[in-house]
């Protein structure tokens, strides 16, 4: 994508537009954003993932922002950046988190999104701060609705709909209530009209992947909604996606999960950091729609819009039918002695060298399927 092609979308901040809404986002100089992140300071430093590092900064009128700086400019890196920033300066939710604005000077690209003081799900369940035990049973709750509205939003109300394809603890952000932001776009893809799927290069991170798409590179949004299951069930137990059973393999989170939930041993299931201290009925209801969206089959998987209705408990008489047919199939599956069709899919050995590593391309095609 030519990053010029990007300057057509969002609202653009506009001086002469007087009476307009507060702009949705601008560019900024990269002498500002040297100045608010005090040189991009060791000190100042957040995090770091795939595109580069991610430093705290504050501008002149005191907000906190944080600037993702690109670590080596590439055409597939500016194609990156490109992508997430014509996603995030279209999108508008509570839960997604907020484009401030970019920068594009030289070989320098770099983006400036609202801080969030907590950090991502992945440094309260695995990382930094796993042991202050910030987020109890109420925060979880709130967290896993929360993240799933924001993808509800890229799937079912943006224009044209979006599917994220990189949806893990890392990539969900916390504000200072604790409330989800979904984050980190430069692998989405924007879904035209009619469109079921498109055939992509396979890009996102091991242990998150739907079988379909790490397997024939077919992404649409119920790919998301694997990765959702995953993510709740990270949620609900604090372990991570895949869990190391020797130095040849790997046992994914649902493959874990599921035999134990069809048992009803959901005390079992639970965070022990969470000592006990949850909500029964709500404890069940996010393992059970979690596997519901970790199944094998992608016409099995519920939409997140369903997703959203279940864990509020809308929807109750549907989540009881799901829950009945997801654990018979289980059941009948394992009476055979075969492995469940609909049990959640275990990553090859050769991908699965690493977890949380991100995934090389499986195919140069790009093409979409109606
Ligand atoms: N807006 C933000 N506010 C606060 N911290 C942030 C923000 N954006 C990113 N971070 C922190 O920086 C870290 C690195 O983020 P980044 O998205 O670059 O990498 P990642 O999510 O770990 O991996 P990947 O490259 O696969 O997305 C995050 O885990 C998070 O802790
Ligand atoms: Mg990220």
């Amino acid at each position: 994508m030519a990053f010029g092609s990007m300057l057509c979308c969002g609202r653009r901040s506009d001086r002469k537009n007087k009476g307009a809404k507060k702009p949705a986002w601008r560019i900024f100089s990269l002498k500002e954003l040297h100045a608010a992140t005090n040189n991009f300071n060791y000190d100042n430093k957040l995090g770091e993932g795939g595109f580069g590092s991610v430093y705290w900064g504050q501008l002149w009128d005191g907000s906190q922002i944080a600037v993702k700086r690109l670590k080596v400019w590439s055409d597939k890196a500016e194609t990156e950046f490109a992508v997430e920033v014509e996603i995030l300066a279209r999108v508008r939710h509570k839960n997604l988190l907020t484009l401030r604005g970019y920068c594009a000077e030289g070989q320098e690209r770099l983006i400036v999104y609202d801080y969030m003081p907590n950090l991502s799900l992945l440094s309260h369940l695995h990382g930094q701060h796993s042991s202050e035990c910030l987020l109890d049973w109420k925060r979880r709750m709130n967290i896993a609705i929360g993240s799933a509205e924001g993808i509800a939003y890229l799937h079912h109300h943006a224009t044209p709909h979006i599917i994220h394809r990189d949806i893990k603890a890392s990539n969900i952000l916390l504000d200072s209530n604790f409330e989800a932001k979904v984050a980190d776009f430069g692998f989405a893809r924007l879904i035209p009209d009619g469109a079921t799927h498109v055939t992509t290069k396979v890009k996102g991170t091991l242990g998150y992947l739907a079988p379909e798409y790490a397997m024939l590179g077919q992404a649409s949004e119920s790919c998301d909604v694997y990765s959702f299951g995953v993510l709740l069930l990270e949620i609900a137990s604090g372990r991570r996606a895949l869990q190391k059973l020797n130095l040849a393999s790997n046992c994914s989170i649902a493959d874990w999960a599921l035999p134990l939930a069809s048992e009803g041993k959901f005390t079992e299931l639970a965070d022990p950091k969470l000592n006990r201290n949850y909500e029964e009925d709500e404890l069940r209801r996010v393992i059970v729609v979690a596997l519901m969206c970790a199944q094998r089959r992608p016409e099995k998987r519920p939409t997140m819009l369903e997703v959203v209705e279940m864990l509020k408990g809308e929807a109750r008489e549907k989540l009881i039918e799901l829950e009945n047919t997801l654990f018979k199939n289980w059941q009948s599956a394992d009476d055979k002695d075969e492995n469940p069709e609909d049990s959640a899919d275990s990553i090859s050995e050769e991908k699965d060298s690493k977890s949380e590593s991100k995934v090389a391309d499986s195919g140069d095609k790009e093409e979409l399927a109606r």
